[in-house]
């Protein structure tokens, strides 16, 4: 994204032009920034050429997950529908995995019939329900172990998944337990040890926490996983502390692991992905000046895009046509939603803007629209995608009517 003659342009497009055919509020991709990032990312592991399995959860438009395929990435999915969804967008079966608390004997029975790379599991209980379903097809089921290795991620409290306090996983005793009360089960075949500690995760430190455990339990069992599934979680650059993973670091410390133990490495990368290629292009519908505060009030609202509203995240928001020059007031960028929260960004100044003007919100390509909802009964934002030039509808939204007519 950059500006030509003071106008804002994405892949070389002007957004004005985006805009004025696809309208506002919408979502948008870049293919080259989607496509780039998954070079970025093999070519930082390329030492041991891991699985990729795109976390669905952070994106799920059926156009993006069939560009991913043919990129050659797997899936993680986390339940029935973004399996069908993986599925249908001809994602290689043998390199998705299956993650979640709560998989239902109606979802691992769909999931085995499919045959899968992996459901990974996270209790007893589960395990119990696989054994149930593989008796009943006759058929052994192939399953990963999710270790909960209780290792602070040093990210958002609300998106931190690896500390005993958090639902997920399996603690340290139960692991080492549940490998040795199933390793010869007719039913199950473990064949992977696998953890994900949290998301948005800026330093490699928590990882070599995460290796150390992963090594704890395989030391303990004696048992030989043929994967090890480190999850996803690698943190982007979102502009407001400009720390980034380091992923040399990171991955140095998987190639000593590996020396050690000849496993074959999964990710389940979402945002380190998609979440620089999504922008969300919005109106100025008004601009409310009070004493203190410009309120900026944009076409799109937490509906749109809840990070903001729900853990505080920050975005930054650019206008399609720069002015030089700063007003110096606070501005809040706030949406139409009759809602306290509905806000997204706050600053101190800002070029001077105007009625009708263009913005862009940035990075919201992993967990924007996936997290949309129809709150205040309104319409959720369109999808588009602009490759090798050209600008197009990614998908249908006409939830609006039929929420109406329901
Ligand atoms: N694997 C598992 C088992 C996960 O639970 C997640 C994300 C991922 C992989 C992908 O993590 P990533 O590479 O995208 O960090 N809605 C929150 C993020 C929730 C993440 C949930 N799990 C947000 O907007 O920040």
């Amino acid at each position: 994204m950059l500006y030509k003659n003071n106008k804002l342009l994405i892949d070389k497009i002007s957004v004005d032009k985006i805009i004025k055919k696809f309208g506002t509020p919408v979502y948008c991709y870049s293919y080259d920034q989607l496509k780039k990032n998954i070079v970025k990312f093999k070519n930082n592991f390329n030492k041991f050429n891991p699985i990729i399995c795109f976390s669905v959860k952070a994106n799920n438009n059926s156009r993006i997950l069939r560009e991913l395929s043919n990129l050659h990435l797997g899936a993680d999915v986390v339940s029935k529908g973004e399996l069908i969804l993986a599925l249908n967008s001809k994602i290689n079966p043998k390199k998705i995995v299956f993650s979640g608390v709560g998989k239902t004997f109606e979802e691992i029975e769909f999931a085995a019939k499919k045959k899968i790379l992996l459901i990974n599991v996270e209790s007893e209980s589960e395990i119990e329900t696989i054994k149930k379903v593989a008796k009943k097809n006759k058929k052994s089921i192939d399953i990963g172990i999710r270790l909960n290795p209780n290792v602070d991620a040093k990210t958002i409290r609300q998106i931190t998944t690896g500390k005993y306090s958090n639902k997920f996983g399996l603690i340290e005793k139960d692991t080492i337990k549940l490998i040795k009360k199933y390793k010869s089960s007719k039913y199950l075949s473990i064949k992977c040890l696998s953890v994900h500690i949290g998301s948005q995760i800026t330093s490699h430190v928590p990882y070599l926490n995460m290796l150390k455990s992963i090594q704890k339990i395989i030391d303990k069992t004696k048992f030989n996983f043929e994967y090890v599934d480190l999850g996803g979680g690698m943190g982007i650059n979102y502009g407001e502390n400009r720390r980034n993973l380091d992923y040399k670091k990171y991955s140095k410390q998987i190639e000593k692991f590996i020396e050690k133990n000849k496993v074959k490495i999964i990710f389940e990368p979402g945002r380190s992905i998609i979440g620089n290629a999504g922008y969300l292009l919005s109106k100025i519908i008004y601009i409310k000046k009070t004493t203190k505060i410009n309120f900026i009030i944009l076409d799109t609202g937490m509906n749109d895009l809840i990070r903001p509203a729900l853990y505080k995240a920050f975005h930054k928001i650019i206008p399609t046509k720069r002015k030089f020059g700063r007003i110096f007031k606070k501005h809040e960028f706030v949406g139409p939603i009759c809602e306290t929260t509905d806000k997204f960004l706050s600053t101190k100044y800002y070029q001077k803007l105007n009625e009708g003007d263009n913005v862009v919100i940035c990075d919201v390509g992993a967990y924007g629209k996936v997290l949309s909802s129809n709150y205040n009964l309104r319409n959720n934002a369109d999808e588009i995608i602009i490759k090798n030039s050209k600008v197009f509808k990614i998908g249908e939204n006409n939830t609006l009517k039929k929420l109406i007519n329901r």
